[in-house]
């Protein structure tokens, strides 16, 4: 009798791990793609893009959400959304040829996933492109793949490009805390997108197709778009909470730096303001403080944003490059700061 009740137990849990088994090896097995090459969704998977994007050695991204059949999500204006139990995330990154003309084509490097399995956990996945770009084979180790394109100032660039291994996944997607996504939020996603019949915002067309299982308010948080024209703090804000906080925060893994940059942070010591680096020397680059205002070259966040150094640059590996755009935002935002010195 107490056998027969485990095994019934046991039963869907059995079903469950030997679905996701069979999904695991090749991306084209998750369905998400109609057109893998010219990464068109097939019906049910929705395209995004975020208003204040990570910056990733400039690669260029795709990202769709597939809820699972009748799922819905509960709307939050501040924090996660909750997804429904089988929701899958994908973020493709490519080189575009000519960043300066995306319509010269690109190469899908890799996908990378996290679903939502029937037991409430974030799964990560991890998938490399072929040559013929058809199909991304599972690549649990990561990888490097030397990619080149030709950047905004008409020059080529080369780069060996880190794909992730899986384990690390965890060190951007919830630090201490279990893997969670980063992205999809309501500041985030209150932008237009055009799914075909011109721009349309992102989260009302979520609502029209019946993915919110709440009402949405019509007036919601925003971040403001750091490479348009609006408030430059609001822009640097919105620069650093989606390139710095998922480790500059409370549960991040740069917690102990005591150097918090989500969008909801005010105290400007936990910013970074007047406050001493933990770790002085070398990694600071001589300088006493992490922002002095109106001072970005005695400011360790530029030194560290500029650098390319490992154990220096900010933010950590994987990616490589100094993010010049951003660099210069957060420059004009320090020097914008009113000097009142840090002694
Ligand atoms: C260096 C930090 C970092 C690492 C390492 C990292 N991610 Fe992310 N990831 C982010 C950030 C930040 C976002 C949201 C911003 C964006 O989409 O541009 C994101 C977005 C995503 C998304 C879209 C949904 C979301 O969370 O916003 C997926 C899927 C994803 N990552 C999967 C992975 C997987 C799988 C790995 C490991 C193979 C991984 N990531 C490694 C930082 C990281
Ligand atoms: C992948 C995780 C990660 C990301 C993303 C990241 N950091 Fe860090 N950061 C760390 C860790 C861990 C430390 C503490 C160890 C050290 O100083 O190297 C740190 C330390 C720092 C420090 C020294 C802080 C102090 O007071 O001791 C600065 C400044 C800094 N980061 C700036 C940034 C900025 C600006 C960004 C975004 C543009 C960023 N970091 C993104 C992990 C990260």
């Amino acid at each position: 009798m107490t056998r027969l009740s485990t095994a019934a137990w046991l039963a869907p849990l059995a079903l469950t791990l030997s679905l996701v088994g069979c999904a695991e090896d090749n991306l084209g097995q998750w369905g998400l793609f109609a057109d893998p090459a010219s990464q068109t969704p097939n019906e049910g998977v929705v395209p995004y893009e975020l208003i204040s994007p990570l910056f990733s050695d400039y690669a260029a991204k795709h990202r769709f959400i597939q809820l699972p059949e009748g799922g819905q999500i509960t709307y939050t204006d501040e924090g996660d959304w909750v997804y429904p139990l089988g929701t899958v995330i994908a973020k493709t990154f490519s080189y575009p040829r000519d960043l300066r003309d995306p319509s010269l084509g690109e190469r899908l490097i890799e996908t990378r996933l996290l679903v939502l399995d029937d037991f409430g956990e974030w799964h990560p996945y991890v998938y490399l492109w072929n040559d013929d770009q058809t199909d991304a084979v599972r690549a649990r180790a990561g990888a490097r793949v030397d990619v080149s394109w030709i950047h905004t100032d008409g020059a080529e660039r080369t780069l060996e490009y880190r794909v992730p291994n899986e384990v690390q996944c965890a060190n951007c997607h919830g630090g201490a805390a279990a893997v969670t996504p980063i992205g999809p939020r309501t500041e985030q996603m209150d932008r237009d997108y055009d799914y075909g019949a011109g721009p349309e915002n992102q989260i009302d067309h979520l609502a029209s197709l019946g993915w919110f299982a709440n009402d949405v308010p019509a007036a919601r948080p925003r971040f403001e778009d750091p490479d348009g024209a609006g408030d430059l703090d609001a822009r640097a804000r919105s620069y650093l909470d989606a390139n710095c906080a998922h480790c500059h925060s409370e549960t991040g893994a740069a917690a102990q730096s005591g150097l918090w940059l989500g969008a909801d942070i005010e105290d400007p010591a936990v910013l970074g303001v007047c406050k001493r680096p933990v770790a002085a020397g070398r990694g600071a680059g001589g300088h006493r403080f992490d922002i002095v205002p109106g001072d970005p070259d005695a400011s360790v966040m530029v030194f560290r944003m500029e650098s390319e150094e490992a154990g220096i640059k900010m933010p950590e590996l994987p990616s490589q490059l100094s993010h010049a755009e951003g660099v210069a935002l957060i420059r004009a935002w320090i020097a914008a700061m009113e000097p009142t010195g840090c002694d």
